[in-house]
C-alpha cells in the first residue's frame, strides 16, 4: 500500500542527517540533525514533509494522514547495511570451534576451511532453494532496521554457481520490500579446480563472469578480495579493469589481514574500500581527498575474536568518509544485526554513538552511491524508516545483543 500517507508526530528525536548531499566527514559525522518533538509525513513512498510536530502537522495532507504517536520514540533513516553476503546455505560451526581452541582464520583457510569450505553447498543447491537463505538474512536485517542491503555473490565460485547466486540475490529482493544492491565477487578466493592456475580464473570472471553479469544486469558492482592467500593487486587491477570496461563500478576488501598500498586500487575509483584494518598513514591521507568511503566491518573483528579493530578514530580525525555495515557472512561475521555493530563499533573503535549513526545510514548509503535517495530524512527522499524503542539515539549502540527496533517503513510501507 504505498497510497498510504502516514504521519509521525511527536517523536522523542528525529535523527535527520539533512544537509547537503554529500559524504559526511570528520564533525559532520556528529550532526544527525535532531529535532525533538518532531514529526514525519510520508506518502507515496516518499517522505512528504519533516520538521516540528506543530508545523508538520499543519500540513494539507497531514488532515488525512495516518497519525502514529511517537513519543518516547528515536526515528531514524533505516539503515543502510552497504557490505554483506548472504548467499550461502550453512554456518561453518568447524571453523568456529577451531578458531575458539586457538587456530586463525588464516589458518584454518589454508587447512580446508574458510570461504573454500561454503562452496560445495551452493553449488549443491538450485537457485530457489539459495534465495531461501537470502530472504531469510534479508528479513532479519529488516527487523533490525535495516531498509537497504548491498549482496554479495562470492561462494560459487564456479561461472554457473556464481550467477545462481546474482539470480538468487534478485529473486530473493523481488520478495523483499527494501532495496538491494547486488554485487558479483566471483573473485573472492581461488576454488580448487584452479589452484594450479590462478590466472586462468582471474581470465575466467574477466572475459566470461563480469561480461555476462553486466549484459544481464545482474549487478552494480564488482567486487575482489584484495589479500594475502587470495588475489594480487595486480589480479585485482585486472578485474577491475573489466569491471569497468563494461560499465559497472568497483569496491575492494582490502587491507583486513594485510598493510596493501590503495593507490593502484584508486585508480579504478571505488565506491567503497572495506575492512581496512591495516590501512596506512599515507593512504588515510589519500583518502580523505577522495569521495571513496571507507566501510569498516568491526563485527567481523569481534567474531574472530581479535584484539586489533579498523583504525576508526584516525580515519574520521583525518577526514576520510566512514561507513559501517555488519559483513554478514557465515566465516567473519554472522549477524544481521546493524546495531550490533553500532555497539562495536563505540566500544572497540571508540567511534561516537551519533558518527555511527552517520556511518550506518547516510555515509552507508554514500558507499552505495544512493545519497539522493537513501539515508536521510528529507522531503522527496524515499521513506525508508525505523522507529526505535527508545527515548535517546545513543541507546541504539548502548543496549547490547538487544532489539529495540518497533517499527520499518519501506518506501512508505510498514512490514
Ligand atoms: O568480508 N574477507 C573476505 N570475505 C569475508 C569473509 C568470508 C568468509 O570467511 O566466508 C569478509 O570477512
Ligand atoms: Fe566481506
Amino acid at each position: 500500500m504505498n497510497n498510504r500517507t502516514v504521519l509521525l508526530t511527536h517523536v522523542s528525536q528525529l535523527l535527520t542527517l539533512r544537509g547537503e548531499n554529500v559524504p559526511r566527514r570528520g564533525p559532520q559525522m556528529r550532526d544527525l540533525g535532531i529535532i525533538s518533538d518532531g514529526a514525519l509525513l510520508m506518502g507515496d513512498g516518499k517522505i512528504v514533509a519533516v520538521g516540528i510536530a506543530d508545523e508538520v502537522g499543519r500540513h494539507e495532507l497531514a488532515a488525512n494522514a495516518e497519525e502514529i504517536d511517537c513519543r518516547n520514540k528515536v526515528v531514524l533513516p533505516g539503515f543502510v547495511d552497504s557490505h554483506t553476503h548472504p548467499a550461502f546455505t550453512s554456518p561453518r560451526l568447524i571453523d568456529f570451534e577451531k578458531r575458539i581452541a586457538g587456530a586463525s582464520y588464516e589458518e584454518i583457510a589454508e587447512a580446508g576451511g574458510g570461504i573454500r569450505s561454503s562452496i560445495r553447498g551452493v553449488r549443491e543447491v538450485t537457485t530457489e532453494e539459495l534465495a531461501k537463505y537470502v530472504l531469510r538474512a534479508l528479513r532479519e536485517m529488516a527487523a533490525f532496521g535495516t531498509t537497504t542491503v548491498e549482496a554479495k555473490s562470492g561462494y560459487g565460485l564456479s561461472f554457473e554457481s556464481e550467477m545462481k547466486s546474482l539470480q538468487a540475490i534478485r529473486l530473493a529482493s523481488e520478495q523483499w520490500p527494501g532495496t538491494v544492491v547486488p554485487t558479483v565477487l566471483g573473485a573472492h578466493v581461488v576454488p580448487p579446480e584452479y589452484r594450479d592456475n590462478p590466472d586462468a580464473y582471474v581470465a575466467m570472471v574477466c572475459n566470461q563472469m563480469i561480461p555476462t553479469v553486466a549484459e544481464q544486469k545482474l549487478a552494480s558492482y564488482v567486487d575482489v578480495f584484495c589479500e594475502r592467500g587470495a588475489f594480487t593487486p595486480e589480479q585485482s587491477a585486472r578485474i577491475l579493469q573489466a569491471a569497468i570496461e563494461h560499465g559497472l563500478k568497483t569496491r575492494v576488501h582490502v587491507c583486513q589481514l594485510t598493510a596493501t598500498e590503495l593507490a593502484p586500487l584508486l585508480k579504478f575509483h571505488p565506491a567503497s574500500l572495506d575492512h581496512m584494518d591495516f590501512v596506512s598513514d599515507a593512504d588515510i591521507a589519500t583518502l580523505a581527498r577522495s569521495d571513496t568511503v571507507a566501510t569498516l566491518l568491526p563485527a567481523a573483528n569481534y567474531f574472530l575474536g581479535l584484539g586489533r579493530f579498523p583504525p576508526a578514530r584516525k580515519l574520521i580525525d583525518n577526514g576520510v568518509v566512514v561507513a559501517l555495515a555488519t559483513d554478514y557472512n557465515p566465516g567473519t561475521s554472522p549477524t544481521s544485526s546493524m546495531p550490533f555493530v553500532l555497539s562495536v563499533a563505540c566500544t572497540h573503535m571508540k567511534m561516537s554513538p551519533a558518527e555511527a549513526v552517520s556511518a550506518a545510514t547516510f555515509n552507508g548509503a554514500c558507499a552505495l552511491e544512493l545519497q539522493h535517495r537513501k539515508g536521510s530524512l528529507e522531503p522527496g527522499k524515499d521513506a525508508d524508516i525505523a522507529v526505535i524503542d527508545a527515548g535517546d539515539y545513543r541507546e541504539l549502540a548502548y543496549w547490547l545483543g538487544v532489539n529495540r527496533c518497533e517499527r520499518v517503513f519501506f518506501g512508505g510501507r510498514e512490514i
